[in-house]
């Protein structure tokens, strides 16, 4: 059950879909979940397999080059040896992306030839994207549409303002992807949303977030944390914050620290790749 605090995290409009996108399900032969790499629990929506239900579906962990690789590898062990089909891609970059329709073909190669076997006329195979906002669903789909020649037209049970993008074929993809939301009742959970940027800045505290997030680092990832801000072991939070204060210079004009300004500079560094891969959730 969730708290009025947890659900004020999250817009009314991504329960409101939820009916649409069980709708557009029904049209699917398989469903592509996109998880954030660096968060694949808490990036994965809790009701995931009601709303899918039967169909088949893809998980990928997007934005690979920001999590720590060894850590994804586990996760992508850990999914795999529960009967799920995995792929870890960068949206961004294009990384793998040209993986991901052979993937889907290998997944539905058994319904295909059950319907061929039926003398049943090929017609094209559809799918859709899943995901937490901010997960890369956008940039997924324009990445995937960039190497795809046209958008076919409307199809009836659909909305009329989307189409479905042609991936070669026999392929088709719905061009509006469904917006989930994700785990949020663990509140660890809420922070490692809120360091990777899935959930808007201020719905938690900044100064929580970013104690939690030096915590983890120091905790997980001593030698970046010390590569670079020369952060040592020993330091406790005010310690840590003065220390990247002086370093980057983030003073206020009467010699004070400027906390706001250190707290988007470790958030942003976080983000940015500045530490390199880092993973928040651990198998
Ligand atoms: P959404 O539709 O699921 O809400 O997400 P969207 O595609 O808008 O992507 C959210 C942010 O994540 C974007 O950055 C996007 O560039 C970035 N992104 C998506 N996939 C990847 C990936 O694989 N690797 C990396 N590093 N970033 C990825 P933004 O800051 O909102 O915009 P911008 O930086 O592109 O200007």
């Amino acid at each position: 059950m969730m708290t009025e605090k947890q659900i004020q995290w999250f817009p009314g409009h991504m329960f409101k879909s939820l009916r649409e996108i069980k709708e557009k399900i029904k049209l699917m032969d398989l469903v592509f979940v996109l998880l954030d790499a660096r968060l694949p629990f808490s990036s994965m929506n809790p009701e995931l397999h009601k709303i899918i239900s039967h169909k088949p579906m893809l998980l990928l962990f997007n934005k690979m080059d920001l999590a720590d690789d060894q850590i994804t590898n586990q996760y992508i062990r850990y999914y795999q040896q529960e009967g799920y089909y995995t792929l870890k891609i960068d949206a961004a970059s294009g990384k793998n992306v040209n993986k991901i329709k052979p993937m889907a073909m290998t997944i539905l190669k058994e319904k295909l030839d059950r319907e061929k076997a039926k003398g049943l006329k090929m017609r094209p195979l559809r799918c859709m994207i899943l995901g937490i906002p901010n997960v890369g669903k956008s940039t997924l789909i324009n990445r995937l549409s960039k190497s795809s020649a046209t958008k076919t037209a409307n199809t009836p049970g659909v909305t009329k303002t989307q189409q479905w993008i042609k991936l070669g074929d026999d392929f088709e993809l719905l061009d509006t992807p469904g917006v989930l939301w994700p785990k949020f009742n663990d509140p660890k959970v809420g922070y490692h949303l809120a360091i990777t940027g899935a959930i808007k800045d201020k719905i938690l505290p900044e100064d929580d977030v970013v104690s939690y997030a030096l915590n983890y680092l120091k905790t997980n990832y001593p030698k970046k944390l010390e590569e670079r801000y020369g952060i040592t072991d020993n330091m406790d939070f005010l310690t840590m914050l003065h220390t990247i204060g002086t370093l980057r210079g983030c003073l206020l004009k009467g010699g004070e620290f400027d906390y706001p300004r250190i707290y988007h500079i470790v958030l942003s560094d976080i983000r940015n790749n500045h530490l390199g891969g880092l993973s928040f959730d651990r198998p």
